[in-house]
C-alpha cells in the first residue's frame, strides 16, 4: 500500500466525515453496482436496451451545467504567476475560505476513492491521479474517460507520485462553487458542482491545468489539441495535433469521414481533446492522448456531422442532460427529425412547438473510445503517434482564410497565441457570438502565466535536434455577406488536411502572403465540389483582406499588452513582422 495516498485519504475522510470509504477497482461488477445504486436512487434512467444497450441517462441540477471559468482558480504563492488570464487566489486564502465548505461535507454521503492512468497502461508520458469524491456519478464517468481503478494503483505501487484530485458536491450551490488548482504541490480542490469539466478532474483540471505548469517544468507540452492521422491512398499515415477553442468541431475534426470523392484517403482518431507531447532521442515529437474516452457536446451530433461519434455512443455510454423520447432513446437537436413528444432535459414534456430546447445546449455524452469505428491501431501505443503538423483554428466569419501554414515555428507560436473565436454556449455565462482571444485554446485550461507559456512554446524552438512540426492555422467558418457559411466543412475538411500533409511531406505548393503560405489553385484539390467551390469562391475562402486584419491587430496588440514585461519579446517582434507585412 502506498503511505503517502492511505495518508491522504484518511485525512481526507476525517475532513468531509462521509459514511463509508469506497475504493474502486475498475471492475465490471464494480461499474454494474454503481449504476444499480444510481438507477435505484433515480439518479440515472436506463435507456433502451435494444438500440442502446447499457446506457444511461443523468440530469444534472439545472443550475450546473457547464464549467464555471469565473469560479475556477489557480492557488500559486504570487498572484504574477497566474497571470492576467487566470483568477488566483492565494493558497492561505484557499485554506482560510474553500477548505471549510469540505468540512463535513460528505456527511451522508460515500467517499469515493478513485485511482486513474492519464494515457496509455505502460506509458513513459502517462501519469496517475487520484481522486476523492462523494458522486457515483464522478466514479462511472471516470472509469469511461480514464484507466481506473486496480491498473493505476499497481502503476503507483508503494512509492509513485500522483495528483490529488479532491471533489464534493457540497451543496450545489453556485455561491459556493469553487475550483482550485495547486500547481506547485500538484492539487485540484473541487466544490459545489458534478459537471464534467468541473467534477472529472482527470480531463481539464489535471490534464490541462496541473498538467501544462508539470510540462513547463519537465520540457514537454500539454495541450488542448485533439490528434488524428491522415492515412493516404498509398497507406503512410501523417499525424497531426490540432487546438480550437471549445465547441469549434474539436470532436468532429477528430473523427472525420472522408467523403466518397477522397477515395482511399481515411482518418483515424487519436485524441479529440487532450494531447501530451514529448521529443524523443532523435527529436521526434510523440503525443499520446491522455484520456480514454469521449465527453462530447451532443446537440449537433448527427449521421450527418459526425457518424463515427454516434457509433461510438450507441452502448456502455452514458448521457448528461440531454431529451428522453417516449421510446426511451436520447435525443438532441440536431440529431434527427425531432421526436413528436419527448422529456426535456429538466425532466419536463416537451413537443417541436415548446419554446426550451429538449436538450441543454451543453448536453453531454461519455463514450469509450475503443467504441470509435475510427480509432487509430496506434491510440493506446505507449511511445504514442509522432506529430508532423500542428494545427489551430477558431471560428472566425471573416478573417483567417480556410487555411495558411506559418513561415517558421516562432511565426507558428505567434499564430498559436493570436487564436480567437467566438464564443458558444460551453462557456457559461459567456454571450454567445462575441470574439474572444484563447491563445492555444489554451486560455482557460493553461495552468501558469500565459506569457511564460508563449515562453516556453518558444523555447521549444530552439531544442537542439529537434524535428519541428509545421504550423497552420484553419477556419471552417468563414461567411458570406448573407452570414452564411461558404466552406462546406466536415468530411470536406480532409482536402484541407490533404493540403497540410502535402506541406509536411514537402509536395505540395503554397503561395507566400503576408500573413504565411496557402494553398495554390494547383495545390489544393476541388474535384468533386466545383460547382459549390469554383476557383473563385477558393480564392475568397484564401483572401487575405487588411480592412479585417487592421482591427484584428489591434485586438491582438491590446490582448498582449495584458502581459506587460512579462510577455516574451518574440510575440511584438512577430506582431511587428506581421504589421509590416501587411503594410500597416
Ligand atoms: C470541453 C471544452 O468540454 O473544451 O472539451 O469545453
Ligand atoms: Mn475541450
Amino acid at each position: 500500500m502506498h503511505q503517502g495516498l492511505q495518508d491522504w485519504v484518511d485525512e481526507i475522510a476525517k475532513l468531509t466525515q462521509p459514511d463509508e470509504i469506497v475504493w474502486c477497482d475498475g471492475s465490471e461488477e464494480e461499474y454494474e453496482r454503481l449504476i444499480n445504486e444510481q438507477v435505484s436512487d433515480g439518479d440515472l434512467t436506463p435507456l433502451n436496451p435494444d438500440s442502446y444497450p447499457n446506457c444511461f441517462l443523468a440530469r444534472s441540477d439545472p443550475q450546473d451545467v457547464a464549467r464555471v471559468e469565473h469560479l475556477t482558480f489557480i492557488c500559486c504563492d504570487k498572484e504574477d504567476d497566474a497571470g492576467p488570464t487566470n483568477n488566483w487566489m492565494a493558497p492561505a486564502e484557499a485554506e482560510a475560505r474553500v477548505k471549510p465548505l469540505f468540512e463535513g461535507a460528505m456527511k451522508g454521503r460515500k467517499m469515493y476513492v478513485v485511482p486513474y492512468i492519464m494515457g496509455p497502461v505502460g506509458s513513459d508520458l502517462s501519469e496517475v491521479g487520484v481522486e476523492i469524491t462523494d458522486s457515483p456519478y464522478v466514479a462511472i464517468n471516470m472509469r469511461i474517460m480514464t484507466r481506473m481503478g486496480k491498473v493505476a494503483l499497481d502503476r503507483l505501487g508503494d512509492t509513485g507520485t500522483f495528483v490529488k484530485g479532491l471533489h464534493s458536491l457540497g451543496d450545489l450551490s453556485p455561491d459556493r462553487r469553487y475550483i482550485l488548482h495547486f500547481p506547485q504541490r500538484r492539487e485540484i480542490w473541487s466544490i459545489g458542482s458534478g459537471y464534467g469539466g468541473n467534477a472529472l478532474l482527470g480531463k481539464k483540471c489535471f490534464a490541462l491545468r496541473i498538467a501544462s505548469t508539470m510540462a513547463r517544468d519537465e520540457g514537454w507540452l500539454a495541450e488542448h489539441m485533439l490528434i488524428l492521422g491522415l492515412e493516404s491512398p498509398t497507406g503512410d499515415v501523417t499525424y497531426v495535433a490540432a487546438a480550437f477553442p471549445s465547441a469549434c468541431g474539436k470532436t468532429n475534426l477528430a473523427m472525420v469521414l472522408p467523403p466518397a470523392s477522397q477515395k482511399g484517403w481515411k482518418v483515424w482518431t487519436v485524441g479529440d481533446d487532450i494531447a501530451w507531447m514529448r521529443f524523443d532521442d532523435d527529436g521526434q515529437l510523440y503525443a499520446i492522448n491522455p484520456e480514454h474516452g469521449f465527453f462530447g457536446v451532443a446537440p449537433g451530433t448527427s449521421l450527418k456531422t459526425n457518424p463515427n461519434a454516434l457509433y461510438s455512443l450507441q452502448g456502455n455510454s452514458i448521457f448528461t442532460n440531454v431529451a428522453l423520447t417516449d421510446n426511451n432513446e436520447p435525443w438532441w437537436e440536431g440529431l434527427s427529425d425531432p421526436p413528436a413528444h419527448a422529456t426535456d432535459w429538466r425532466g419536463n414534456d416537451w413537443t417541436p412547438s415548446s419554446k426550451n430546447k429538449a436538450a441543454h445546449p451543453n448536453s453531454r455524452f461519455t463514450a469509450p473510445a475503443e467504441q470509435c469505428p475510427g480509432i487509430s491501431s496506434k491510440w493506446e501505443d505507449p511511445k504514442g503517434v509522432p506529430i508532423s503538423a500542428i494545427v489551430f483554428g477558431g471560428r472566425r466569419a471573416r478573417t483567417a482564410p480556410l487555411v495558411y501554414q506559418a513561415f517558421d515555428w516562432d511565426h507558428g507560436v505567434y499564430v498559436g497565441a493570436s487564436v480567437a473565436s467566438e464564443t458558444t454556449a460551453a462557456q457559461q455565462g459567456a454571450e454567445v457570438g462575441v470574439i474572444r482571444r484563447d491563445p492555444f485554446a489554451m486560455l482557460p485550461f493553461c495552468g501558469y502565466n500565459m506569457a511564460d507559456y508563449f515562453a516556453h512554446w518558444f523555447s521549444i524552438g530552439d531544442r537542439k535536434g529537434a524535428k519541428l512540426p509545421k504550423i497552420f492555422h484553419v477556419n471552417w467558418f468563414r461567411t458570406d455577406e448573407d452570414g452564411k457559411f461558404i466552406w462546406p466543412g466536415f468530411g470536406e475538411n480532409v482536402r484541407v488536411l490533404r493540403w497540410i500533409r502535402g506541406r509536411c511531406l514537402d509536395e505540395v505548393d503554397g503561395a507566400e502572403t503576408p500573413i504565411g503560405y496557402v494553398p495554390t489553385q494547383e495545390a489544393f484539390d476541388l474535384r468533386g465540389i466545383e460547382e459549390q467551390i469554383p476557383a473563385e469562391v477558393l480564392a475568397d475562402l484564401l483572401e487575405i483582406n487588411k480592412e479585417d486584419w487592421a482591427p484584428e491587430l489591434a485586438d491582438q496588440r491590446e490582448f498582449f499588452e495584458k502581459f506587460g514585461e512579462r510577455l516574451p519579446a518574440e510575440i511584438w517582434e512577430q506582431h511587428a513582422a506581421l504589421c509590416k507585412r501587411l503594410g500597416l
